[in-house]
């Protein structure tokens, strides 16, 4: 049984009333792992690599959070990599895979996906001449696998997709795109920032080459996480200072000083994701408190994506007809709710497709509870009713 006032107690932040509906955007942070970062600076100060016990520390760590990581995404320690974001390793990642392709060469990338999986992409192919084709979604917003597969062909050396759409929250069945990309000779690239805080992942089973993640998605610190096949790191010549080791494999594509602090911060993160049962008691939970909200949403919403919890993270994109959704966002968050109202939220293919103008996101947490979104469903109805609620 989920224990929801043990894991609310955890969180300072949870404690003054206000309501986080804007997980897709970043959750909130138990003190655990904000009290990680300060005692990192008390015990293990300075740099890596010297024989005194603070810096022999840092190490320990290091290692720590490597073996932490990969057991977070089923795969060795050394085929983790830690960057600034996933954003930036992203860029780093498919540069250095960009050093093997030719002008030609061809890379598919997804409507569903977050431009941090598709803007690499395309300045990877400005620069090399290589060509990205869009693979396009059906009007209920899933991926349609049958335009993946006429656009697989001899040249396609990736196929870039999300576990999960930050604006929608649709899923991708991953794996099954995985054997028709390996059988085309593709690589698959996927990013599982969306999905990371709802699902448990096992990147063995879905067969990706590369996957990113981001900690601050799932109650960690402002830090990318990512992870690459051993065989094809070692295929790849890294962007380093020439001193850098080759070991763990992974470090090689790790540019510079990590920043430690967070990284301590990271494996509060995993301690208390353990601690609360793991991904998979939060996975249960949410799809409780997404059953709710969905059947307490007003009449005449407009949804886009899934109209149930199936193939989809608890994420809702939702607006209603002559009723701002900037307005709503506002009010509500007079009302003591967070959530965004925005347009393409860095989906610019789904956006293109879907065009709903402006529309609400409403994402979830396993922090949150059923009275708030019985709470929230209700202050909604009322605000809608009314029109929006006035800014001002
Ligand atoms: C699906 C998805 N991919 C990538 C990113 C970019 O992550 P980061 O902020 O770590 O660069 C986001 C950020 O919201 C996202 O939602």
């Amino acid at each position: 049984m989920f224990d929801i006032n043990r894991v609310r107690s955890q969180f300072s932040s949870l404690s003054q009333g206000f309501v986080f509906l804007d997980a897709p955007g970043g959750t909130q942070v138990p003190d655990s792992v904000g009290a990680a970062v300060a005692q990192n600076f008390k015990d293990a100060s300075g740099n890596i690599g010297f024989p005194y016990e603070t810096s022999q520390r840092i190490g320990a760590l290091v290692d720590e959070a490597r073996a932490r990581s990969a057991a977070f995404l089923g795969c060795t320690a050394d085929e983790i990599i830690f960057g600034a974001n996933m954003t930036s390793l992203n860029f780093t990642l498919s540069r250095t895979l960009g050093r093997d392709l030719s002008a030609g060469d061809e890379i598919l990338v997804t409507r569903l996906d977050h431009d941090a999986n598709v803007a690499p992409w395309l300045e990877l192919a400005r620069d090399r001449d290589l060509v990205v084709h869009e693979v396009d979604i059906r009007d209920d917003t899933t991926l349609d696998v049958e335009h993946l597969e006429r656009l697989l062909g001899p040249r396609t050396k990736v196929v870039a997709l999300p576990l999960a759409s930050n604006a929608v929250g649709t899923t991708v069945d991953v794996a099954r795109v995985a054997s028709l990309a390996h059988a085309a000779g593709a690589l698959v690239w996927v990013d599982a920032v969306q999905y990371a805080p709802h699902f448990p992942i096992d990147v063995r089973a879905l067969d990706a080459d590369v996957l990113l993640c981001s900690s601050y998605k799932f109650c960690g610190p402002h830090l990318g996480i990512a992870y690459g096949r051993r065989e094809l790191l070692e295929s790849w010549r890294p962007y380093k200072a020439r001193p850098v080791g080759l070991d763990p494999v992974g470090h090689r594509f790790e540019t510079g000083t990590l920043p430690y602090e967070l990284l301590a911060a990271l494996v509060a993160t995993y301690d208390y994701l353990e601690g609360i049962g793991g991904i998979d008691e939060v996975t249960a939970w949410e799809r409780a408190l997404g059953e709710r909200l969905l059947a307490g949403l007003p009449e005449r919403v407009r949804l886009f994506g899934s109209p149930t919890m199936d193939d989809r993270v608890p994420t809702f994109l939702v607006n209603f007809e002559g009723v701002s959704s900037d307005d709503l966002s506002v009010a509500l968050a007079k009302e003591g709710f967070g959530v965004w109202s925005g347009d393409n939220y860095y989906a610019l293919g789904l956006y293109e497709r879907v065009a709903w103008g402006t529309a609400l996101r409403i994402g979830l947490s396993h922090y949150n509870t059923v009275e708030e979104i019985d709470r929230f469903t209700d202050v909604l109805g009322v605000l809608v009713a009314q029109g929006g609620g006035r800014r001002g």
